[in-house]
């Protein structure tokens, strides 16, 4: 009796043992290295975003369109960035991440490179091969 007592938490305690750590990875914010999507026959290595060095940013200053309550739409959502074959306009997916206005990638780089001068500007620092 006192054994199968024993057995009983000890299997309850690998169970939180295991179940912790999902809890603790199922943050609001996805892991780091998130791979961005390349459009089909892109050139330049695929950019993998980190969220833990934008903590400076609001989510909302990238993430600004919802669906529903409380998801984010995906860049490439139909009516927001999906035209993965124009380089401008706000349509554009390249534009989204390099044009000039502070909300995308590259815009907001320069535009902070005086304060935060780790936010890159040279291409293969967010194209980084392999
Ligand atoms: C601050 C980050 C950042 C920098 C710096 C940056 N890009 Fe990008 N670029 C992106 C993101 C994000 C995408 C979309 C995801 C992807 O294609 O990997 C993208 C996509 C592209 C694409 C379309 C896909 C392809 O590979 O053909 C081209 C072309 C491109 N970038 C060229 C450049 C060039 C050239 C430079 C340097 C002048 C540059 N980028 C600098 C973030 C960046
Ligand atoms: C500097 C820009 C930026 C900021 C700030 C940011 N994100 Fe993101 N996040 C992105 C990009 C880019 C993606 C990829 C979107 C896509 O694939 O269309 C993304 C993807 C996600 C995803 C989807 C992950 C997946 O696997 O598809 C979630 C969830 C998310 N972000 C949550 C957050 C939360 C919560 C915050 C605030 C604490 C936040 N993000 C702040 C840029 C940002
Ligand atoms: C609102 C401003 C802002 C936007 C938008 C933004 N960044 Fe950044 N980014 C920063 C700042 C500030 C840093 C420097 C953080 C530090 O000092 O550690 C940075 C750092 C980085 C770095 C170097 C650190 C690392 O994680 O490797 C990369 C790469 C990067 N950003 C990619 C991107 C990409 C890709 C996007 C668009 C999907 C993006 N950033 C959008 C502000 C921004």
């Amino acid at each position: 009796m006192k054994r199968s007592l024993f057995m009983t938490m000890m299997v309850a305690a690998l169970a939180l043992a295991l179940a912790l750590p999902l809890y603790a990875a199922a943050p609001k914010a996805p892991a780091e290295g998130l791979a961005m999507k390349a459009p089909a026959g892109a050139k330049q290595p695929v950019v993998k975003f980190n969220h833990g060095t934008h903590k400076s940013a609001k989510c909302a200053d990238c993430h600004h369109k919802k669906v529903g309550a409380s998801e984010f739409a995906k860049c490439d959502s139909k009516g927001c960035h999906a035209d993965y074959a124009a380089k401008t306009g706000k349509e554009s997916y390249y534009a989204a991440f390099h044009g000039a206005n502070a909300k995308s990638c590259l815009g907001c780089h320069k535009a902070v490179k005086d304060k935060s001068p780790n936010a890159p500007s040279a291409c293969p620092k967010c194209h980084v091969k392999g």
